[in-house]
């Protein structure tokens, strides 16, 4: 499948199934996208052993759980490239030269580590990997040369690292002028684009629980326990909605704050799912002065919910019945993944003055 198409790297790391933060972040993105573009989605799942070196099994089944997410979310296989990060090991090749290319300090100062480092409770015993697997994540995006890759907010830090990446390759081994501008650097000789972040229509989708102790409300997140799943059944999604915290300052009518989508999952949840505007427009204000209560506007969002997640959840049993055909569209994902990763990985030796002999690689 060759494609002049422009192309688009993105991927997550296999941590469990995924949820609703990482529809409005990114998969809807994704699936808007795979008509114009020829795209690539990483499951990356060398990151997962970063923080879970010992839960090999749960990694292997958040694999099968991610890709089965995504078709019965829609993306396509015969449209888009879906691929285990481990099986293309041009990605690791990149990873160990790319690796001399930004100092130490500069992957340490990245504050989406940083901010692991303390979500995660890591102090100073996490692993040497770990701070390794933002050099790989530049080397997952580099290997594909793409135009633009999708995220969340949270990844613009090693985004940032990967245009550093390239630009210092580029510089270095292909004989770009430092002082081109990011755009130019391939037309001069540079091997790889500088890359351009794309942010999704919702950066940070808020969780099912009360604000953190800083009074924000905590981002959805698996590890967190406040997430809906896209494969909960409606049974579930209706006990999660239906728990869900709210405001209870609601009613006072002086508080400013009062219906502050920042600071109230449910009206964060409307106005991000709910597509009838006039509806959330009204409800709001009738909540706001005490004459709407909590279990309508739930009632409401629940019936939402189901609405977007019912079509994922009925594809999704169906491929769950056909396990095979999901490590079907995966063998086939990376065998093209493969195929681009070593041409790139040939180039950039050939850049380096380090290709010697020719190789092939087959996955069977
Ligand atoms: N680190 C990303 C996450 O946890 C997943 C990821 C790995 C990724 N490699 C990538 C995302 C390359 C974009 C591009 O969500």
């Amino acid at each position: 499948m060759t494609t002049d198409k422009p192309r688009i790297l993105t991927g997550d790391t296999p941590t469990g199934k995924l949820h609703l933060g990482h529809y409005v972040g990114s998969v809807e993105n994704r699936l808007a996208l795979q008509d114009q573009y020829d795209c690539y989605f990483i499951i990356a799942n060398k990151h997962a052993f970063t923080t879970r070196a010992d839960k090999p099994d749960d990694i292997r089944q958040s694999v099968i759980d991610i890709a089965t997410d995504y078709l019965a979310a829609g993306i396509d296989p015969a449209k888009s490239t879906m691929f285990i990060q481990s099986e293309v090991p041009a990605i690791d090749e990149l990873t160990f030269f790319f690796s001399m290319l930004i100092p130490f300090n500069r992957v340490m100062r990245n504050p989406t580590l940083a901010q692991e480092i303390k979500d995660k409770d890591l102090g100073d015993k996490y692993p040497f990997g770990f701070p390794l697997y933002a050099v790989g994540q530049c080397a997952d995006i580099l290997a594909f040369r793409p135009q633009l890759v999708p995220v969340g907010e949270d990844q613009l830090p090693h985004l940032e690292l990967t245009r550093e990446v390239a630009r210092r390759f580029d510089q270095l081994y292909c004989g770009v002028d430092p002082h081109l501008e990011d755009k130019d650097y391939v037309k001069a000789g540079g091997l790889f684009p500088i890359i351009e972040p794309k942010l999704g229509r919702v950066k940070r989708l808020v969780g099912l629980g009360a604000p953190g102790a800083d009074g924000n409300l905590l981002k959805m997140s698996k590890s967190l326990n406040n997430a809906i799943f896209l494969s909960d059944d409606a049974d579930t999604v209706q006990k999660k909605v239906m728990g869900m915290y709210t405001d209870p300052k609601r009613i006072h009518k002086t508080d400013p704050g009062e219906t502050d989508p920042a600071k109230n999952p449910l009206w964060a949840f409307h106005e991000t799912f709910n597509t009838d505007t006039a509806w959330v427009d009204e409800h709001r204000d009738l909540y706001k002065n005490g004459k709407v209560g909590d279990v309508a506007v739930k009632r409401k969002l629940v019936d939402v919910l189901n609405a977007l997640i019912e079509p994922i959840r009925t594809r999704r049993k169906e491929f769950e019945q056909r396990p095979d055909e999901v490590i079907e569209v995966l063998r086939a994902g990376t065998a093209r993944a493969n195929a681009v990763a070593e041409e790139t990985l040939a180039l950039a030796k050939k850049a380096m003055k380090q290709d010697y002999f020719p190789r092939e690689l087959k996955i069977r």
